[in-house]
């Protein structure tokens, strides 16, 4: 038994934090960011009361209502996030009591911007295993609670949003996740992290004082390997998959850097009119790039049965890796 994407939603809160708007708060200019990574505006979530699982549960609900089942039919909710509401409970808990989802079990997914595509590889194996008939997928972030925004370096390149799929079991073995090779190199550890609010530097006046509670990265570090694994792992798939750039209806990369998705796009022979493009609009909202693109794409009627997707991610950890689905 395959499992197959049978439902997709997303939400972007309203309020729009634009290239312009960050000229006046930092030595940026929308010209910089726009060349270097393809940005124009980013959304965020204003409002402090409201966090992750508020994201992640408007997804839920619209999943729900567009599949139109009901709640206690969901077996399994799995939030892939790094910026969870709190480090315990977990986030997806948080869904699953907003949505009354009182048949399902419910854990958070640390993976970063590959969050999802592990997420989704992970949940369908509970399909395939037959034990499980409807599990809930979300990448949700509010990236901008962990943003240093005097840090032009990082502050310019993240944004606040959520997506997420259903997992049902595929209409026959030709259709749903087909192939997925996810990988990890733990040894990239130390360019992409944040240092405080662990069991390493629990919260103290040094660690808010130093502003170990916010995302740091090497850009031009995490740039060269995101480019190498998206690039090579796109490739991996296609060739053992026996896939022509032809035979691809979508390539859904992360959404990093322009550059990045180009890079990857042009080692796989794709015409960028065929690959899922929204860093503009959002930013990288981490484990939500892809879910959002993939929403967005459904929504625009761009993914007739049969399709084939490739989608591809590179993060923190390093985590990376990619899936190939045939739409259903
Ligand atoms: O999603 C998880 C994975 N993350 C990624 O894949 C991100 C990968 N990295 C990148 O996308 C790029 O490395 C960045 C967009 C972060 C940076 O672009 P870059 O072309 O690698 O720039 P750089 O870091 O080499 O910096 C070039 C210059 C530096 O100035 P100097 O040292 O040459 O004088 C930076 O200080 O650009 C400067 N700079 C900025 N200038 C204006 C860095 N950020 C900014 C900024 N505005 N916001």
């Amino acid at each position: 038994m395959k499992a197959a994407i049978t439902a997709t939603a997303k939400y972007l809160p309203d309020s729009i934090l634009s290239n312009h708007d960050l000229e006046k708060i930092l030595d940026t200019s929308d010209e910089w960011i726009r060349t270097r990574t393809g940005i124009r505006e980013r959304r965020i979530l204003r409002d402090p009361e409201k966090a992750t699982s508020f994201l992640c549960t408007e997804v839920a609900r619209r999943i729900i209502e567009k599949r139109g089942i009901a709640a206690d039919e969901i077996d399994l909710i799995i939030v892939a996030t790094m910026t969870p509401d709190m480090i315990f409970p977990s986030t997806a808990c948080l869904v699953q009591r907003n949505v009354q989802a009182t048949n399902a079990w419910a854990f958070d997914l640390s993976g970063a911007c590959s969050g999802f595509l592990y997420a989704l590889n992970t949940g369908a194996q509970f399909i395939v295993a037959g034990t499980h008939k409807k599990v809930l997928v979300i990448g949700g972030e509010k990236m901008s609670a962990v943003m240093d925004y005097t840090d032009r370096n990082t502050c310019v390149l993240f944004g606040d949003g959520a997506a997420g799929v259903l997992l049902e079991p595929a209409r026959d073995e030709q259709h749903g996740l087909l192939d997925a090779k996810l990988q990890a190199d733990g040894e990239g550890s130390e360019h992409l992290y944040m240092l405080g609010g662990g069991s390493r530097c629990p919260a103290s006046q040094e660690t808010v004082e130093n502003g170990m509670h916010f995302l740091r990265q090497d850009g031009r570090q995490v740039f060269k390997s995101a480019v190498t694994q998206m690039a090579d792992t796109a490739e991996e798939i296609m060739r053992r998959n026996g896939l022509s750039s032809e035979d691809i209806g979508y390539l859904v990369p992360h959404q990093a850097n322009y550059r990045i998705i180009q890079a990857t796009a042009e080692r796989m022979g794709i015409d960028m009119r065929k690959v899922a493009v929204n860093i503009d609009r959002y930013g990288n909202t981490s484990a939500a790039t892809i879910p959002i693109c993939i929403a967005e794409l459904d929504e625009e009627g761009k993914l007739p049965p049969g399709s084939n997707l490739v989608l591809v991610s590179f993060g923190a950890g390093y985590t990376w890796g990619g899936i190939y689905l045939k739409w259903q």
